[in-house]
């Protein structure tokens, strides 16, 4: 497989190719799951939740996301990687910029930041000092004490259109890969065709460019409970590889997310 780049995402959009990621936070699953063929991992703040145990991903911190990024960069050949700005690395625009190029050298290949319109122009300055951006909307957990909990979001007719204007916005100032959380999945799809760049969505529909999941959740150890946009493939495989080969093919048929695994 040849190594995978911003361009092959937004070609495979372009050809209607279902996109297939999934985060991980060490070499040796990053293996596991470049050697199976996923499109990107995400080494996530959910490392908070998932390999800490904390309640949510407030407490995660640069050093953490710049160590498992080390971690996952050595166990990666083709993978396109992308580190999670944690909570308030990003405040400022000076910030992102000394932050993002902690994780740039790390290893990832890009840098994800959660938020709207108030992001723009620190997602233009990244890029402008090459580092490529992706975004996140809709549920985005760093803000869970504003949500009041994890909450779906864009029910509301408003905040639907206001979200499309933000991805629009996004997009504009020059992020090349959007993640959206936690919204119906009509307005997932609204997003995807209303905007150039790959959406990657989970728990926002069947209809966005592409999907990602917590790896605990896709293999069913997450150690609290299992989300309702998610599946447990390792349970149909009794192996981890064909287990992410599994949802990888689930994704690129149109197979999952299903029905179950959406929300309205
Ligand atoms: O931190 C994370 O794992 C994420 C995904 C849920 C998209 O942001």
């Amino acid at each position: 497989m040849a190594k995978i780049t911003t361009a092959t995402l937004q070609k495979m959009k372009q050809q209607g190719e279902k996109i297939s990621t999934i985060t991980a936070y060490d070499a040796s699953f990053a293996k596991l799951f470049d050697q199976a063929g996923i499109h990107a991992i995400l080494i996530g703040d959910s490392l908070g939740m998932v390999l800490q145990g904390q309640d949510d991903t407030l407490p995660v911190d640069i050093e953490h996301m710049a160590y498992h990024t080390q971690c996952v960069k050595r166990g990666v050949e083709n993978t396109l990687i992308i580190s999670d700005m944690p909570f308030m690395s990003y405040a400022t625009k000076e910030q992102a910029f000394t932050n993002a190029a902690k994780l740039m050298q790390a290893g990832a290949s890009m840098v994800k930041l959660e938020g709207g319109l108030w992001l723009a122009d620190t997602i233009e300055g990244l890029v402008e000092r090459g580092i490529p951006v992706c975004a996140h909307l809709g549920l985005t957990p760093q803000s869970v004490n504003v949500f009041g909990g994890f909450k779906v979001q864009g029910r509301e007719q408003a905040k639907a259109l206001e979200m499309v204007e933000h991805a629009k916005a996004l997009e504009k100032a020059g992020a090349q890969l959007l993640v959206l959380e936690c919204i119906p999945a009509e307005l997932g799809k609204m997003i995807a065709e209303a905007i150039t760049i790959p959406t990657i969505g989970i728990g926002a529909g069947k209809d966005t460019d592409g999907q990602i999941l917590v790896m605990h959740d896709a293999l069913g150890i997450s150690c609290s409970y299992m989300p309702k946009f998610s599946r447990n493939f390792l349970i149909d495989t009794g192996d981890i590889k064909k287990a992410i080969e599994l949802y990888i093919s689930e994704v690129s048929k149109g197979n999952f997310p299903g029905e179950e695994h959406i929300f309205k």
